[in-house]
């Protein structure tokens, strides 16, 4: 077997990480790659409980095939070196090849780590960096006589940190593209990095897997954690942007005579009752007021209009509306288009995204409801003012 071994302080996991791991495999044609986080490494302060940074790294790799997380390291209580991390693995894989993978810029420190030459022993070495900045003949030949070891290159380049990403956490900015959405969410579940803590809301997360299906329920944190980013962007309630992102397509499961008992004491609108594919997000903010006995207004007329929308939509309403429409498992034409103005002017994406639902109506031939043009023409109306 070919067996690959990557380490890190993973402060946080991001998706260069991802990316690398998935090059690795591919171009090294490994079988298995041990990703391993450091306890606590050597000569750097260390503010992230390591504890927290593997849970983090075991979700960005969950269900990944050929990666297997480690937690040798973060189990080590004394601060652990490369040679022994190697020398464990070379024991429980005595007769399998190692690719140890580390960044180029360790090529010059390598020969002061500890016991370069065992490392070189147990492991063959693979740096990874931008291509064209590879290996020189004179590097290579330092290698082969001081350390009699063959070393190799991978062309990758990391074009993200997690440096970068601990600054951003704290931006109001889509970022899903640089940290797994699901990273994120433990990162505002448990505070880390100055967040606002969101964990108190657990409980309704292990409670909503039983009215939704798995896909939903994927879209729902989606949506939680793009409401929580926009809510930052734009100075809102974090909290109650991430509560109404996870509730808000709760009843969309429930048979259609449970939704009409639910808007029992809600004004609908006649296509709400002409389309019951609209009913669940009035029948949503019913359920979550009788069931859980939430009054807080802004996150029920959230849940109620985040289909429908309505002219007077305040900004928590258009925050949860554009979440549900972009979060990061949505992937349709012109998505990307929608995320970047999303976080620049809510109220343009708004309209960008009713010109897309009006374009695919008019494509299937079917109706449009008056209230997506009350909104499109109202947001208009208002940005001509310039108000
Ligand atoms: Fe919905
Ligand atoms: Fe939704």
């Amino acid at each position: 077997m070919k067996i690959g071994v990557f380490g890190g302080t993973f402060d946080p996991v991001h998706q260069g990480h991802i990316e690398l791991c998935k090059t690795a495999i591919r171009e090294l044609s490994l079988d298995l790659l041990y990703v391993i986080p450091n306890g606590n490494p050597p000569h750097k302060d260390r503010e992230t409980d390591k504890l927290d940074r593997l849970k983090m790294v075991e979700i960005a790799f969950f269900g990944m095939p050929k990666v297997t997380v480690s937690d040798y390291e973060i189990k080590k209580n004394a601060e652990c070196y490369t040679v022994e991390t190697l020398s464990y693995l070379k024991e429980k894989h005595p007769e399998d090849e190692i690719f140890f993978l580390m960044g180029m810029d360790n090529i010059n420190q390598f020969f002061h780590w500890r016991e370069p030459k065992t490392i070189c022993r147990l492991a063959k070495l693979v740096f990874f960096g931008r291509n064209g900045v590879g290996l020189t003949d004179e590097i290579v030949k330092r290698y082969r006589e001081e350390l009699e070891a063959e070393v190799f290159f991978l062309p990758f380049e990391m074009d993200v940190s997690s440096t970068e990403i601990r600054e951003e956490i704290g931006q109001g900015t889509y970022l899903f593209h640089k940290l797994p959405f699901w990273v994120f969410q433990y990162i505002i579940r448990k505070g880390l990095y100055g967040t606002v803590a969101v964990g108190e809301f657990d409980s309704y997360e292990s409670d909503l897997k039983n009215y939704i299906e798995e896909k939903r329920f994927r879209h729902s944190i989606g949506v939680a954690v793009t409401a929580y980013r926009l809510a930052q962007r734009y100075g809102e309630d974090c909290k109650t942007a991430y509560f109404a992102g996870l509730l808000h397509d709760i009843a969309k499961r429930m048979p259609i005579d449970r939704q009409l008992a639910l808007c029992k004491k809600t004004e609908l609108h006649p296509d709400e009752v002409a389309y019951p594919k609209m009913l669940h997000a009035p029948a949503g903010a019913g359920f979550v007021k009788k069931q859980y006995g939430i009054k807080d207004k802004k996150l029920l007329s959230a849940i109620r209009y985040h289909t429908m929308g309505h002219k007077d939509m305040t900004l928590f309403d258009k925050l949860i509306y554009m979440a549900d429409y972009i979060e990061p498992c949505r992937d349709f034409l012109g998505v990307e288009a929608l995320r970047s103005a999303s976080f620049s002017d809510l109220d343009t994406a708004i309209i960008k995204g009713i010109d897309t639902t009006i374009l695919s109506l008019v494509e299937e031939h079917l109706k449009i409801s008056p209230v997506l043009l009350d909104v499109r023409n109202s947001l208009l109306e208002r940005e001509q003012k310039g108000c």
